[in-house]
């Protein structure tokens, strides 16, 4: 775990050492400031591990919900456009509403607010993670099919939806794969 006593130690006493190579007569205050750091960092870190993991929580509630909606948007799109009847499509028109804007954008924008939160805390350390940049590319794609979601709704709602069945079928794959890599890399940090 990047946020334990000894990063937030390391980051304090990096500072302080350079002072100190600076004016050698620094030492012992510094010493004496370190030592007294050690045990208040140590309670700092704790309380930062604490509220990393809440957040982290947040985050994951955020995302599976997120996730329900890309997954059944499109599922509905494939039923839509084979609908004949005008009431089938109103029906399947006001549930794609209700789905993408009272499920899907409130957990997109949770998902990214907790994220970017937990990053806030420790950047110093996640700026230099391999994993996390290939994530964020990768959420950035997410978002991208968030918003096609939109697109090919209001396409349906305005009567102008020329997608067959099987194009929604393959669309609806996009977010599976999506979310292997990106939990993946969230996990394992394989790099
Ligand atoms: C802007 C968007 C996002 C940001 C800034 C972000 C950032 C983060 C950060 C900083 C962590 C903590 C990593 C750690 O130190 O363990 C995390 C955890 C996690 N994120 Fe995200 N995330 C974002 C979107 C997503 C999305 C869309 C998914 C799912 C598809 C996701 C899945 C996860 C998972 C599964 C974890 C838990 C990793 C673990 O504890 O092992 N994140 N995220």
């Amino acid at each position: 775990m990047l946020l334990d006593s000894q990063f937030w130690l390391k980051v304090f006493s990096g500072t302080a050492l350079q002072v100190t190579a600076r004016k050698p007569r620094l030492y012992l205050h510094h010493l004496i400031i370190l030592v007294t750091l050690k045990y208040q960092i140590r309670d700092l870190s704790k309380r930062h591990l604490n509220s990393m993991l809440w957040l982290k929580a947040l985050h994951i509630i955020s995302f599976v919900c997120w996730f329900a909606g890309l997954f059944y948007l499109p599922r509905l799109f494939v039923y839509h456009s084979l609908a004949e009847d005008s009431i089938s499509r109103e029906r399947f028109e006001t549930m794609e509403r209700k789905l993408y804007q009272g499920i899907m954008t409130p957990s997109m924008i949770a998902t990214l607010v907790f994220g970017i939160w937990m990053l806030s805390i420790a950047w110093p350390a996640y700026k230099q993670s391999g994993w996390l940049h290939a994530k964020l590319l990768l959420v950035i794609l997410l978002i991208g099919y968030h918003h096609m979601c939109k697109a090919y709704m209001r396409q349906f709602t305005q009567k102008r939806n020329i997608k067959s069945h099987i194009f929604y079928r393959w669309f609806n794959e996009v977010p599976v794969l999506l979310l292997i890599v990106i939990v993946i890399l969230a996990v394992v940090k394989p790099f």
